[in-house]
């Protein structure tokens, strides 16, 4: 199976997700569906809706509520972007200027509580308290990743442990819950459940870690944000944790005042040359690819059909991303 093969496999759902986004967007204060179709109009990957819809045909679904999940999905990681650009002071995503520089911080975290709460009334509309228990957990668990982060901002001393945690709840937690809740609208068994959230919880470590890879890629245009932000904002991610676990006394000094320094570009090339010289990227991806291959053994507890073979691609093409 190839990718062409997944999209028309998933065309029409995908086309219904993208519907069920658009009739939401649906506040009568026009400005907060202007914010709100700046950033789902700009050409995200949809990699969680995806997920979400696979799950659900894989585990032989066949009624309506993946897709109002789906989009829900959408919605939750949309809202959270509009925050991360605000806290992250991001001026680039998906190849356009940011919701936080053209319309201002405060409407950006405005208008993400608006689709944030949104989600929520979609969510109710599903008509089951454990999407709703949930996903509402798996949000307060996203937050706290953000929120740790910024605590441990700077912090040199965090450990991998820590790091693991942190991507886990940010990003991770919430492919999660995208394929969990497929697997319980669908009355999937208990078994297939918990294969799919493990098939989620896994491609979304691989998926920040690769994340964390190409913030350190400047030269890759493809990916549409800013790079070299993370060691600008002293955002302490696997890479430079590998660097500076391998490195010599001189070149942890230079790490740490780069760190301490975050704001002068010129640091980073010294940090790229540590990391050339130590492999840090690509131990990185080793550990990506240790996760990936966690995700895609779960798929085994799976019934064998097109759709989880699609699921299967999908976990490939998340390690190979190259934005
Ligand atoms: C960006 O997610 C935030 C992370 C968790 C790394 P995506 O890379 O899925 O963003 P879009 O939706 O495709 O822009
Ligand atoms: C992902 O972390 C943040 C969220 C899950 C909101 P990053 O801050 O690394 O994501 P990007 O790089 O801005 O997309
Ligand atoms: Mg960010
Ligand atoms: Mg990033």
């Amino acid at each position: 199976m190839n990718l062409e093969q997944i999209n028309k496999l998933i065309e029409r759902d995908m086309n219904d997700v993208n519907q069920s986004i658009m009739s939401n967007l649906d506040s009568k204060v026009s400005l907060i569906n202007n914010l709100g179709l700046h950033i789902i109009n700009s050409g995200g990957k949809r990699i969680r809706p995806i997920i979400a819809i696979l799950s659900a045909r894989s585990v032989d679904y066949h009624g309506k509520l993946h897709i109002t999940n789906a989009a829900l999905i959408e919605f939750i990681h949309t809202a959270t972007l509009l925050h991360d650009d605000v806290v992250d002071e991001s001026s680039i995503r998906r190849g356009k200027v940011t919701a936080n520089i053209e319309f201002g911080n405060s409407f950006s975290v405005l208008s993400g509580d608006y689709i944030y709460t949104k989600a929520f009334q979609m969510m109710a509309s599903i008509g089951s308290i454990r999407i709703v228990s949930l996903i509402s957990k798996a949000i307060n668990i996203i937050i706290e990743g953000e929120v740790l982060q910024l605590i441990n901002c700077k912090n040199l001393d965090i450990s991998e442990k820590d790091y693991m945690n942190v991507i886990y709840k940010k990003t991770a937690c919430l492919f999660e819950v995208a394929a969990q809740s497929a697997a319980i609208i669908s009355n999937a068994n208990v078994i297939q459940e918990k294969a799919l959230k493990k098939y989620g919880m896994h491609i979304g470590m691989a998926f920040q870690l690769i994340d964390d890879i190409l913030d350190y890629c400047s030269n890759n245009k493809k990916i549409g944000k800013n790079t070299g932000k993370d060691l600008k904002e002293g955002k302490i991610t696997l890479p430079l944790l590998h660097a500076i676990r391998n490195s010599t006394p001189q070149e942890k000094k230079i790490i740490y005042k780069s760190v301490k320094e975050g704001n002068d570009i010129k640091l980073m090339q010294p940090i790229l040359d540590i990391m050339n010289q130590y492999g840090s990227l690509d131990w990185t991806r080793i550990i990506a690819e240790h996760e990936i291959n966690k995700a895609i053994d779960a798929l085994n507890f799976l019934p064998k059909n097109q759709w989880s073979d699609a699921l299967k691609l999908i976990a490939n093409i998340s390690i190979n991303r190259k934005h």
